[in-house]
């Protein structure tokens, strides 16, 4: 069982889970170790059972020489929505696009089966931005009128229309979905994509442009000032979050069955009950520290950032009893909990 990415903080968490459920499994987390804390989770790979293998996804020799296996995860990436933005699209092309070609061809090579991360921000932005929303107390509000299809107050569903600029990280990873679909036609490769939505929950080395859950909490326990940035600067944007722990389960069902998984497509998120505006996310860390902080607003929007998302996951609860069972107060005190206890270790590596 390979899993790419593997000391990321989806690729960590899900290799050493794997390995304690399935203790039977050889579980592999390859890593090039580019995200800063990457190698925080190294320890915990090892004391778990997991074997580490430094490997690039970039490089051709280095995918193939993981080889032979029998599924892999494909969970490494430059996660980024803000990555090459501006200039410098080189790493998150490669990385994502060719990086998952490497990987699909390594899936095809053993006959494995594939899993692959995919992402929300595979919808254009234009149309999420053009989107009718209320605004609300405290948060923005999906509209039930709409002009597209693929919404509702529901959220954003498969069916949401997929033409438009998306951010090259979006670009990158829907590029690597169409790949995936011919590599498991051509080879027979029972393979399943997950575009998900935040995923959120401990070991998760948050920082402003990804990771906003784990960020919005280090900066509380640390009392750094926040700013909320973009939509009038008030802190109403919305977006759905997902455990870890909720994903894991998601994707130990999808390895343990791949014929029922083969060819689906779903979005994956907390939907509508486990969302939170930036505004409602600030007052459940402050809930959770005791700690009041300064944050500011800055009314300009950031290019490709979107006003709301809420994954509408009624296709995948359709296709299997998969739900997620835990809230964004779950979600956010775990984060508290962990980075509490791990606060030297964190604060040496990424401050
Ligand atoms: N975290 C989220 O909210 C979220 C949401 C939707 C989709 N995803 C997807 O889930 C996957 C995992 O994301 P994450 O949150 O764990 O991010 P992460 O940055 O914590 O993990 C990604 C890992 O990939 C590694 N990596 C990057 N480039 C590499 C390369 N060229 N070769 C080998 N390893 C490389 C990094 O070092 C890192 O450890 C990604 O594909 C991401 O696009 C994440």
């Amino acid at each position: 069982m390979l899993i790419t990415g593997g000391a990321g903080f989806v690729g960590s968490n899900l290799a050493i889970a794997l390995q304690v459920q399935h203790p039977e499994w050889s579980v592999v987390a390859a890593d090039n170790l580019y995200r800063r804390g990457s190698e925080l989770n190294l320890p915990r790979l090892r004391a778990a059972g997991v074997e580490f293998q430094h490997a690039d996804v970039r490089i051709a020799g280095d995918v193939f020489a993981l080889g032979p296996i029998d599924a892999i995860v494909e969970a490494a990436a430059e996660p980024s929505v803000m990555a090459g933005l501006g200039g410098g699209a080189g790493v998150v092309v490669q990385s994502n696009l060719v990086g998952a070609h490497h990987c699909f061809e390594l899936a095809a090579r053993h006959g494995a089966q594939v899993v692959f991360l995919s992402t929300s921000r595979v919808y254009p932005v234009g149309p999420l931005e053009a989107l009718n929303y209320q605004q609300g107390e405290t948060r923005f509000d999906i509209s039930v009128d709409q002009e597209v299809v693929g919404v509702s107050p529901e959220g954003i569903s498969e069916q949401f229309p997929l033409a438009g600029a998306r951010t090259l990280y979006g670009a990158t990873k829907l590029s690597a979905e169409l790949l995936l679909g011919e590599y498991a036609n051509d080879h027979g490769l029972p393979a399943s994509i997950n575009r998900c939505g935040v995923i959120a929950g401990p070991w998760q080395m948050g920082k402003v442009d990804q990771g906003v859950a784990s960020h919005w909490m280090f900066s509380f326990l640390a009392g750094s000032p926040l700013s909320y940035i973009g939509f009038g600067g008030e802190g109403k944007q919305v977006r759905d979050m997902l455990h870890i722990d909720d994903l894991i389960d998601l994707i130990d069902r999808q390895l343990c069955d791949p014929d029922h998984w083969a060819g689906c497509n779903f979005n994956v998120g907390g939907g509508r009950d486990v969302s939170v505006s930036l505004l409602e996310l600030s007052g459940i860390c402050a809930e959770l520290t005791g700690k009041r902080i300064e944050i500011g607003g800055q009314p300009e929007n950031r290019p490709g950032d979107i006003p709301i998302y809420l994954s509408d996951c009624r296709e995948i609860f359709k296709h299997s009893d998969w739900r997620p069972t835990r809230d964004a107060v779950a979600i956010m005190s775990d984060i508290r909990d962990w980075a509490v206890a791990n606060s030297e270790l964190l604060d040496s590596a990424l401050n």
